[in-house]
């Protein structure tokens, strides 16, 4: 049965910012506060799927103050980077594995099911058309935010029979403010991210709002990121407020958490899953525990530890911090094997190296 394929609207912007403006934004864009000047916005009703595709000026949405989202969070969210090439185009890394997450996390929040080519047909369609954002420069690129929302005018507790599937573009460069060679993790002991049957494996914002109280102990306890643990025992490490984490040994293993259900099935973390099996190094997935780590990281047994993800890249982890005191990894700044590991993924990215994986996807 084929259907119809949906076509965009295209109304490109009157007034976009100017090229002397743009260029001064993509000098130094931190990380997403700078937008490109376009939106891609697709509607879904219960009654007829989805419909109305379009690509517009980046504009507020008008919203009703009963919308369902503003009440109950029904809301979910993608990342992905595109990069500019040598010859002038762009590609974006693995985007049919967001167009599945994205997929998976609807399932999770009782959300229709955007089809994968609809969604890697919206990401490249903003990237085409704001191909000036895509900034350059080592660490730069265009970050691409999919998300989608339940838009219905109604108070009642069930899933909404109205969504908005939004597409923007921001121009980002590193995702940490801190120059210092390696982040500092605060281990959140007071509160988890997720339990078991909780929505911990989908993207959706509700996780982020309540990471946000864990996140502000560690930046008061002066660390970047928060590291949380499972929460059923208080004692397994599971990931950070919004990257995966994994352990390198002193023999060159490495083990990063498995999944279960309670933590992001990272696009970064698969990669270097696959990156880390093909050089032979011996990586497991496996549970470490908060109090292994201390006792690892004091022995020298552990080397290095890293946090992974679209935003972060892949970003060394130098000191760990807790109510019960602080440990140093390694030497407290970025370990071989952890650089190694960046370079091979960041190399496939940017297209320095070869891609035997599939996992470019040409934009244009
Ligand atoms: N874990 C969390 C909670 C995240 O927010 C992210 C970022 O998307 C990741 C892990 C890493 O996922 P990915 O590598 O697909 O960006
Ligand atoms: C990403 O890496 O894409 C995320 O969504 C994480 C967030 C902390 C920016």
């Amino acid at each position: 049965m084929s259907k119809t394929k949906l076509q965009f609207v295209h109304h490109p912007h009157p007034s976009p910012v100017p090229a002397d403006k743009r260029a001064e934004l993509l000098k130094n864009p931190g990380f997403g506060r700078v937008f490109s000047d376009h939106m891609v916005t697709i509607r879904y009703h219960e009654s007829k799927g989805w419909y109305d595709a379009r690509i517009e000026p980046r504009a507020p949405i008008p919203m009703d103050p009963a919308a369902a989202v503003l009440h109950y969070a029904q809301e979910i969210f993608e990342g992905l980077k595109a990069y500019k090439t040598k010859d002038g185009g762009a590609t974006m890394f693995r985007p049919t594995e967001n167009a599945r997450r994205f997929q998976k996390s609807a399932d999770r929040l009782a959300m229709p099911s955007l089809p994968e080519e609809l969604f890697v047909e919206a990401c490249d369609l903003l990237v085409k058309t704001d191909r000036a954002w895509i900034p350059d420069g080592d660490g730069a690129s265009l970050y691409i935010r999919p998300f989608m929302f339940a838009n219905e005018i109604f108070l009642g507790v069930k899933p909404s029979s109205d969504y908005l599937f939004i597409v923007i573009a921001s121009s980002v460069g590193s995702y940490f403010k801190t120059d210092a060679p390696a982040v500092s993790l605060w281990v959140s002991q007071e509160f988890t991210r997720a339990a078991p049957g909780g929505t911990g494996a989908a993207k959706c914002g509700g996780n982020y709002a309540s990471s946000l109280l864990a996140q502000a102990e560690a930046t008061r306890h002066g660390c970047d990121q928060v590291v949380f643990l499972d929460a059923v025992e208080q004692k397994w490490v599971e990931e950070l407020g919004g990257m995966n984490i994994f352990f390198v040994f002193d023999d060159g293993s490495m083990v990063t958490p498995p999944l279960g259900g309670t933590i992001l099935p990272g696009i970064t973390r698969s990669s270097l899953l696959t990156l880390a099996k093909d050089k032979g190094i011996k990586v497991r997935e496996d549970r470490y525990s908060i109090d292994q780590w201390r006792t690892d990281a004091r022995s020298g047994r552990l080397r290095e530890a890293f946090a992974c993800g679209t935003a972060a890249v892949v970003t060394p982890i130098g000191t760990v911090r807790s109510k019960d005191g602080e440990f140093k990894i390694g030497n407290g700044g970025p370990g071989t094997q952890t650089e190694d590991l960046k370079s091979a993924l960041v190399g496939i990215q940017r297209g320095h190296t070869a891609d035997k994986y599939g996992w470019i996807h040409k934009v244009f």
